[in-house]
């Protein structure tokens, strides 16, 4: 078996996938795979309401909140939101990355009134900048993990406009204060799954925002009135959101998760802090991811050399994102802190050569 360090679509945890293995062909008894049974149907009924409950109550998520299952990625939520949460103020964004730019994109394309609150554009997006939001906008936005540059939010800002949350790369690897956030969104590709399905959290009362004039489809409101049956959802990415939450109860809890997600971080943070400068973290500590970690070699010559000896032990997807360049390690929930020590151990041996 390989160890997957990809960012996405990235590992999932191997019960969860014995499980799906097992049932592929016969679903609980049902004599048909969960891919063939109708969204109408009591078989995949279950399936689809035992993750919406799941999700709540691993997350201890009000009932203030519905919870949504989308397609289109997360990318789609970009022109989502503002479709479905501006009226006529404005929108206040924190740049900390190609994936905030890409939602800023999509207001300026509506042709929305938006402010750039903060941005760290300025130092390549390698740390989280101070975020004043005020609190008169229509919403304020920021993403919580910035998946290419491995950085990330220790607390979320606060602001008594509605706050909304990219939490494509973090989503269910910490416990959310629910009283600060109105909208959460994630694709399920990092740590809640396969591709395909994307999952929105959204306070009820924004659902009545969204003007008659958006297109269908697009319209949060849809969905949560059809409990995201609206038209055929990806039933077998959803099947395996299942398995995924299922898993992540099975370990203890969001919690527990978090807190061996910390021990992995710093084990990996320890060995690159440690090197004598061979090794270069792209964020800075205070602003540290525990799910990305992105580094560079102090000679970059040998970065190419490295990844081979990594393919060579069997460790894959550790090639870092071509806007910032380097090595980039994914340390999504379902990675083991055996694959972690690995790279660590790989990473040591390598430096005491080369260095
Ligand atoms: C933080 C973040 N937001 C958005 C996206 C885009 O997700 P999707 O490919 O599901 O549209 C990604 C993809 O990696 C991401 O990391």
């Amino acid at each position: 078996m390989r160890i997957n360090f990809g960012a996405g679509p990235s590992m999932i945890p191997p019960e969860v996938l014995k499980e799906a293995h097992k049932e592929f062909i016969d679903f609980e008894g049902s004599g048909i795979s969960i891919m063939e049974a109708s969204h109408r149907s009591t078989l995949y009924d279950k399936v689809h309401n035992e993750a919406i409950d799941l999700i709540r109550e691993l997350y201890a998520l009000p009932n203030e909140f519905d919870i949504l299952f989308l397609q289109g990625g997360a990318s789609m939520q970009f022109a989502m939101v503002p479709l479905n949460l501006y009226e006529g103020g404005a929108i206040e964004f924190a740049d900390t990355g190609v994936w905030s730019a890409k939602a800023i994109e999509e207001a300026k394309l509506l042709g929305y009134n938006f402010k750039i609150v903060a941005s760290s554009k300025d130092e390549t997006y390698s740390y989280i900048p101070e975020v004043n939001f005020s609190n008169d906008a229509d919403y304020a936005y920021i993403t919580s993990n910035n998946t290419i540059y491995g950085t990330q939010y220790k607390n979320f800002p606060k602001t008594k406009s509605p706050l909304v949350v990219d939490a494509s790369s973090d989503i269910f690897s910490y416990m959310v204060d629910w009283e600060n956030v109105d909208l959460l969104f994630a694709g399920a590709q990092k740590n809640a799954g396969p591709s395909g399905i994307t999952i929105v959290i959204i306070r009820k009362n924004l659902l009545e925002r969204s003007s008659n004039s958006v297109p269908t489809m697009l319209r949060y409101k849809t969905h949560a009135k059809a409990n995201s049956l609206y038209n055929t959802p990806p039933t077998f990415s959803i099947y395996l959101l299942n398995l995924t939450m299922k898993w992540i109860k099975s370990q203890g809890g969001i919690k527990k998760i978090e807190k061996y997600n910390k021990s992995k971080a710093s084990l990996l943070y320890e060995a690159l802090d440690n090197s004598n400068g061979f090794y270069v973290p792209h964020a800075k500590k205070e602003s540290r991811s525990l799910m990305n970690v992105s580094f560079k070699l102090q000679d970059n010559e040998l970065e190419s050399e490295l990844l081979k000896e990594a393919t060579k032990a069997g460790m894959i997807g550790l090639k870092g994102h071509r806007s910032v360049g380097g090595l980039r390690a994914s340390i999504y929930n379902a990675m083991r802190i055996e694959g972690v020590s690995a790279l660590c151990e790989l990473l040591n041996e390598f430096a005491k050569k080369r260095g």
